[in-house]
């Protein structure tokens, strides 16, 4: 999208009505800097708690706090002028009851300023996900493969294979029947994917899911190849920033190594201030 397209900051009410319109652009983002460039071009930014494992080098998104989700919050609010905001409920800080939800997600927008939050889970967290949209806080419903749940879900594996196609599906119903405006569907097979598009009035979101969703999502460090501990398989690479900076970094430490950096233009005469340079 270009940034002339866009007039305003959609709210989760816009985003509902995009279902099977053109696709919504969607990626994370963690600090102010990458929030302005993704800013132009996408409807929504997530503040993930992929950060804790893009920023922080966790190994899951299990060890992300309320702390982190509102700091990197607050800063990806200072670089946002047209997406809207969406930022992630962290493992452990809904689950326990829709009233633990509800203290949480209002501290999360009263603190970021965000336009709605996300959570993950599928008919269990229907009557949350109820709770919430009816007390004034938009939700993003997240199914399929849910990172936080990775130690009952046996690891990052495809979701709705086969006979479980079925769960994924009651899932999907179940969240867009609480009230979620949007839900994302992450690694499942792309026909049960394009079946639940078909299926739910709200839009869906992929994530290793299929060009037929409403929309689509990724983290932005995977797209850009900035987050290279391992690519899973849906994170295509748009960009090599990693090894540009690993060559800009090796450069650097030639160069002061050989004494070659800083060279004239990079220090100062001892001249009288205001005489020359
Ligand atoms: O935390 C995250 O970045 C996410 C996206 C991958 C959807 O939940």
């Amino acid at each position: 999208m270009s940034a002339s397209a866009k007039s305003k900051i959609p709210t989760p009410s816009d985003i509902l009505a995009r279902k099977g319109g053109t696709p919504l652009v969607c990626l994370t983002a963690y600090t102010t800097p990458v929030a302005q460039l993704t800013d132009p071009h996408c409807d929504i930014v997530l503040v993930g708690d992929s950060v804790g494992m893009v920023l922080h080098g966790l190994p899951s998104t299990l060890g992300v706090t309320m702390e982190m989700m509102v700091l990197h919050g607050q800063a990806v609010a200072r670089g946002l002028s047209q997406a809207m905001m969406v930022v992630d409920m962290p493992f452990g800080s809904y689950e326990e009851s829709p009233e633990q939800a509800f203290r949480n997600a209002a501290t999360i927008m009263r603190d970021t300023g965000a336009a709605a939050v996300k959570l993950e889970g599928g008919v269990e967290m229907a009557p949350t996900i109820r709770h919430l949209t009816s007390r004034s806080i938009p939700v993003m419903a997240h199914i399929g493969l849910t990172p936080q749940a990775i130690n009952t879900l046996g690891g990052y594996k495809v979701q709705g294979r086969g006979d479980d196609a079925a769960r994924v599906l009651a899932d999907a119903d179940a969240v867009a029947q609480a009230g979620a405006f949007s839900v994302v569907l992450e690694k499942v097979p792309a026909v049960l994917a394009d079946q639940i598009t078909a299926q739910v009035a709200i839009p869906t979101i992929g994530i290793g899911a299929s060009a037929g969703c409403d929309g689509q999502i990724l983290v932005v460090d995977d797209m850009l190849g900035l987050f290279t501990a391992f690519k899973p398989k849906f994170a295509k690479r748009y960009a090599t920033l990693g090894q540009d900076a690993d060559k800009a970094i090796a450069a650097y430490a030639e160069e002061v190594r050989a004494r070659s950096f800083p060279a004239a233009e990079h220090v100062f005469g001892a001249d009288v201030p205001g005489a020359a340079k």
